[in-house]
């Protein structure tokens, strides 16, 4: 089976998570980056990661996601929210669902990612108290609970995720 690893990634976390995925499908492969919008016609499973901006795929990686046809594709995703939220859920949806129909979607895979400094301090400075992105204390608290992530529990959890994944469509 042909396999290959797209990655958007902004801050790093989805890069990491793209580098575990690609050992765990081919142990010499490495990733290519969204920027590239490769050619993906010769390879058999399509594998995209990306991080989620507001709840559905960056735009980055939609804009490669609409190209791909007729393939076995994967998923995986870093969310700022916690991985086993209903945020999480709703994001694996909307994810799932930017996929053409021609496609057939063998897995997906999500997991927590830092929440960039930056992006805390222009939250802050953006929404004011009282407006629904506004950076409260309990805000503030799980954002740098994400800090952490991925860890090595979530770079385990994606290895053995797709190295099922590769068995269960080689096997
Ligand atoms: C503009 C922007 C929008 C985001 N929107 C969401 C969101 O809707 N839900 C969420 O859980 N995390 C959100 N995040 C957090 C990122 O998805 C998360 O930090 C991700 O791991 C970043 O991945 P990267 O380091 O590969 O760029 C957002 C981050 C940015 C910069």
């Amino acid at each position: 089976m042909k396999s290959i690893v797209v990655v958007s990634s902004l801050t790093g976390n989805t890069l990491k998570v793209g580098d575990i995925v690609a050992y765990a499908l081919e142990e010499n492969m490495t990733t290519v980056k969204v920027e590239e919008m490769p050619d993906v016609s010769d390879y058999d499973l399509v594998v995209v990661g990306c991080w989620v901006d507001r709840a559905t795929a960056d735009a980055r990686a939609q804009e490669f996601i609409k190209t791909i046809k007729n393939k076995k594709v994967a998923f995986f995703v870093t969310l700022g929210a916690e991985a086993d939220s209903e945020h999480a859920q709703v994001c694996l949806k909307n994810i799932g669902a930017l996929f053409d129909e021609s496609n057939e979607l063998v897995g997906q895979f999500i997991c927590q990612g830092a929440v960039s400094l930056r992006m805390m301090e222009v939250m802050a400075k953006r929404f004011p108290a009282g407006h629904s992105h506004a950076m409260t204390d309990e805000r503030k608290k799980r954002m740098e609970a994400s800090h952490s992530h991925p860890d090595m529990a979530d770079l385990q959890a994606a290895r053995a995720y797709f190295a099922d994944l590769k068995q269960r469509l080689e096997g």
